[in-house]
């Protein structure tokens, strides 16, 4: 996010130990992103990927593997399969336990013959299970695989969300994994921050005159933050049950879009200013309470003619579990910005459309000169859709043409996809330029994870220690009704 020219930092050797190689997120995500930055020459001259996982394979099974989700975005057509061949011979496999440091030791050779093995900088792509965090950490560091201080080459952490399952227990991820990993060292993605949209909210906020003005109580009716998706598990049960879409979704992604809607304008755009008005601004969000959060289940329905299961009757989910797969809250910010403003946050699995958005929805026209004809018309909006077709559109009030004063709502509307012909990176490519770069403004710090837990940590604990029942939806509707309710107390609908 920083002001940065986009570089392979000065070619110092590189070593991506991507640990859980043979998994979804490596395969589908990493890997794709590291060959796109590959193929726009922003890796070093000299990197090595290291996959590391328990499955037996050899360096061309994982290279098969690997090669089943590379795709040509960036290399002309005529030169993909030799950009791909290129890339491949980079990459090397070994099997080990997560445990292991003997195992681990096995990564030696393939550091050095990056150079003197002290000079070479490393990532460590943590794309397992969050259980096996610790016992990765501890055996990379008894394998002496973490470059000190002193060295010439520097060491950095990459881990993904679930950040445990509650205050307490993301505090104690964080404090045993900093027995091996500094703060600084520590990358905690969100990927939704490397979305392209996302990105652009502090230009919109801060690069434009017009906003700041009206960014606040005075001006602001309510703010939406939608996250919708129209499918269910695809085969996550065992990982989703556990953790339901409150954890899933809303603790991490939709907090962090709230925050950046929220905070304060940043002293620069150095990592450490980001971090320190989003901190400030989680912080002032009051706990997320019962009365002000509706929590659902999808059940049998349909979507697009075909039939789909209900949520208990997934393979792999108890029939009688309680895990939401809707959840929307009603989230106050107590500060002198925001206070009285409602922030309305949804987020559901099973539902009838796929879309992240934003609408920050404006108070009417004082005195509004217009109102016999407006009467009926809506208050000023600014969407912000993040997926599925990127756009920035404000909805403003406006003449039909014609020879009466009719009015209509009309859009100044920003489309992505026609104003930009360009591929536009994906989240993970930007995500890793960053950690390859060392600027960690996209990127989750310690204090920002507690004070986004404190946000749900207790309503969550109420939900489970009192078995409270989501309510029923069903597949392929718009959620629970008690949620439109919730948002009618607000002046606002779903
Ligand atoms: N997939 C995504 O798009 C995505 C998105 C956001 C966050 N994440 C997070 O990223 C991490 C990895 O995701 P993933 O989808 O790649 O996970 P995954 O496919 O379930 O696991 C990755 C690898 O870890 C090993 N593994 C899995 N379960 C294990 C177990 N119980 N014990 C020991 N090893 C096990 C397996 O490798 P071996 O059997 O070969 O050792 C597997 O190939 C998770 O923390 C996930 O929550 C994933």
């Amino acid at each position: 996010m920083s002001n940065k020219t986009r570089s392979a930092d000065g070619g110092g050797p590189l070593a991506i130990i991507l640990i859980g190689a043979s998994g979804d997120l490596a395969l589908k995500k990493v890997i794709p992103a590291l060959f796109a930055l590959y193929s726009r020459q922003l890796l070093p001259d000299r990197f090595q990927i290291i996959g590391y996982a328990r499955s037996a394979l050899s360096d061309e099974a994982f290279r098969e593997h690997m090669m089943a989700h590379l795709t040509c975005r960036y290399a002309p057509g005529d030169q993909c399969d030799a950009r791909i061949r290129e890339f491949l011979e980079h990459c090397v496999y070994i099997a080990g336990q997560y445990d292991s440091a003997d195992a681990l030791r096995r990564i030696q050779p393939a550091l050095a013959s990056l150079g003197p093995t002290d000079a070479v900088n490393r990532i460590f792509y943590m794309a397992i299970p969050p259980f096996l965090f610790m016992d990765v950490a501890r055996a990379l560091a008894d394998a002496g695989l973490v470059t000190h201080k002193d060295d010439p080459g520097w060491s950095r952490v990459v881990i993904e969300k679930p950040f445990g399952r509650d205050r307490a227990s993301s505090d104690e991820l964080t404090r045993n994994m900093a027995r091996v990993f500094a703060e600084d060292q520590t990358y905690r993605i969100d990927h939704y921050l490397g979305k392209e949209v996302i990105q652009n909210l502090l230009v919109l906020r801060f690069a434009n005159l017009i906003f700041d003005p009206i960014w606040n109580r005075a001006h602001v009716e309510h703010v939406k933050i939608s996250w919708m998706e129209d499918f269910g598990l695809e085969g996550r049960a065992g990982y989703f049950d556990d953790y339901g879409i409150i954890r899933d979704v809303m603790q991490n992604h939709l907090l962090q879009i709230l925050a950046l809607v929220a905070m304060e304008q940043p002293v620069s755009l150095e990592a450490g200013y980001v971090r320190d008005e989003k901190v400030k601004a989680l912080r002032c969000v009051q706990p997320a309470t019962l009365e002000d959060l509706v929590v659902g289940q999808y059940t049998a329905g349909s979507l697009r003619s075909a039939r789909r299961p209900g949520y208990r009757e997934e393979e792999g989910v108890p029939p009688d579990s309680i895990t939401p797969t809707y959840a929307a809250a009603a989230l106050r910010i107590r500060n002198r910005r925001w206070d009285g403003v409602p922030f309305l946050v949804r987020a559901g699995k099973g539902l009838n459309a796929r879309m992240t958005e934003i609408r920050i929805r404006f108070r009417p026209v004082p005195g509004n000169i217009f109102q016999h004809a407006a009467g009926h018309l809506a208050n000023n909006e600014l969407l912000i859709r993040v997926q599925p077709d990127a756009a920035i559109a404000f909805r403003i009030v406006n003449k039909a043409p014609g020879l009466t004063i009719a009015l209509e709502e009309s859009d100044l509307d920003l489309q992505y996809a026609s104003a930009f012909p360009v591929q536009i990176p994906d989240a993970y490519e930007c995500l890793l330029l960053d950690v390859i770069e060392g600027d960690r403004s996209l990127f989750i710090r310690a204090d920002e994870l507690a004070a986004a837990w404190d946000i749900f940590t207790p309503a969550l604990h109420e939900l489970e220690s009192h078995r409270i029942q989501p309510r029923p939806y069903p597949f392929g509707g718009t959620g629970p009704d008690a949620a439109q309710a919730l948002a009618a107390r607000y002046g606002a609908t779903w």
